[in-house]
């Protein structure tokens, strides 16, 4: 599959082996979640063209809105080292909740779609986003283009 994006999910053993690496670090950082209210770990991992990786975790709060994604946390992260060129971000996540299908893709939300593609105006180039099973098994390869098109960015605030 290489590094096309794509619109359906595939086996994560068809991605290459540096996305199925950003994968599995996504994963390995829900272990560090604190989602005691919603019992859904979300872990995210990027990695710069420098070839850093940056991980986060969902972080909640007792007051329910004030709680920070996983996505948001590894952009921080990322922010906190000034390195912002980003070239791709996986994420993944699992419920305490047997009903959840642990197969099912998880894919960011739409506050977390708009903070991505503000570091892809940064870099002026497209962020690859693997939006992968709470269990890994496969993996939607997409970009932030697809998943946010028409963004509001930098260039909307001074739009004549
Ligand atoms: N969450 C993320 O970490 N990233 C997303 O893109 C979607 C939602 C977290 C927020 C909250 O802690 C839990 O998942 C349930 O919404």
């Amino acid at each position: 599959m290489g590094d096309q994006p794509t619109d359906r999910p595939h086996p994560l053993a068809e991605l290459s082996a540096e996305d199925q690496a950003l994968c599995r670090a996504a994963f390995a950082a829900t272990a560090n979640a604190h989602a005691p209210y919603s019992r859904f770990s979300v872990g995210a991992a990027l990695v710069t063209a420098s070839g850093t990786v940056f991980r986060g975790a969902n972080l909640e709060n007792a007051s329910y809105g004030l709680s920070i994604c996983a996505e948001a946390a590894a952009l921080v992260a990322a922010n906190n080292a000034a390195d912002r060129a980003v070239t791709a971000i996986a994420v993944t996540g699992h419920s305490a909740s047997s009903r959840r299908d642990p197969t099912a893709i998880v894919t960011p939300c739409g506050r977390c779609r708009q903070m991505i593609a503000e570091f892809a105006a940064l870099s002026d180039t497209d962020i690859r986003v693997l939006c992968c099973a709470g269990d890994l098994s496969r993996v939607l390869s997409t970009s932030i283009d697809a998943l946010l098109p028409h963004a509001f960015g930098r260039a909307s605030l001074s739009a004549s």
